[in-house]
């Protein structure tokens, strides 16, 4: 019997890294739930977030998932740790490949992150990008309009590339030549990032290395799906089915898309 990956986000953001996995694994079955009716997470209390990503964990392991990916940053900081020590399964987030994907692209060193609130007040990615290169110095900017931008499907507006220039102009100033895009849902809006910063910065999408790790993880655990056939993906959304399946059709390759509503905690 066909085991899912497990992916879990406060909406659509954590597709962009559910792209990258069908990318690398088209065999493999994907289960993704998007807590959109709570989203964002970002402007969230720690602890709250903590629980919403128990919450969502639970929904998908009840499901029998073979391993789980939080393809969530705010998530990844709040819960990643106290989740993979609890469950028997493999666990992995984003910040962790984020960071290695950004020190291989950086040429001096100099490396900017932009994130939700919490991640950049949880100082995860300074904590993983110097715990795996001492030198590198980092410039961390919250950018709180980015989610909704994404969320409401404005991702390709007139409206977008405007916040996003208001957003990044404190970047600007600085040296850094890597950008990590530490929020599921920044690729979204990474060529509008990438036009305002100029071609002198990389812009890193952790769902590329995050995809990897996925992978060598399940070969490490003999957990890979070799067989085609049968890979019913589910996508579950604890808010609009509808909105929730347009960005997702317009993001992801996944003919015939079954997209249902559930029910979290105190969501609706
Ligand atoms: N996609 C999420 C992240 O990577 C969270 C966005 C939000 O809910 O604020 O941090």
């Amino acid at each position: 019997m066909k085991r899912a990956i497990g992916f879990i986000d406060s909406g659509v953001g954590g597709l962009t890294v559910v792209k990258e996995v069908l990318k690398q694994l088209p065999h493999e079955q994907i289960y993704y739930l998007g807590d959109t009716a709570r989203c964002p997470y970002g402007p969230r209390d720690s602890q709250e977030v903590h629980q919403f990503t128990w919450e969502m964990t639970n929904f998908l392991v009840d499901r029998n998932i073979k391993m789980l990916v939080i393809a969530c940053n705010t998530a990844t900081a709040a819960a990643l740790a106290d989740i993979r020590e609890k469950l028997d399964i493999p666990v992995i987030g984003v910040i962790q490949p984020g960071s290695r994907a950004a020190l291989k692209a950086t040429q001096n060193n100099r490396i900017g992150v932009l994130g939700t609130i919490g991640t950049v007040q949880s100082m995860a990615y300074p904590k993983a990008l110097k715990g795996l290169n001492r030198r590198v110095e980092v410039d961390s900017l919250a950018c709180p309009k980015f989610v909704s931008v994404v969320e409401s499907r404005e991702y390709k507006s007139a409206i977008a590339k405007k916040i996003v220039a208001e957003s990044l102009l404190p970047l600007k100033s600085t040296k850094i030549d890597t950008i990590i895009l530490g929020c599921t849902h920044y690729p979204l809006l990474k060529t509008l990032i990438e036009n305002f910063m100029g071609s002198d910065v990389a812009v890193i999408n952790s769902g590329e290395e995050t995809a990897s790790e996925v992978s060598a993880l399940l070969d490490y655990h003999d957990l890979l799906d070799h067989d085609e056939i049968g890979a019913n993906h589910r996508f579950f959304t604890t808010g609009s089915v509808s909105i929730f399946q347009d960005i997702a059709q317009d993001w992801l390759d996944v003919p015939d898309m079954q997209v249902e509503h559930i029910k979290l905690g105190g969501a609706s």
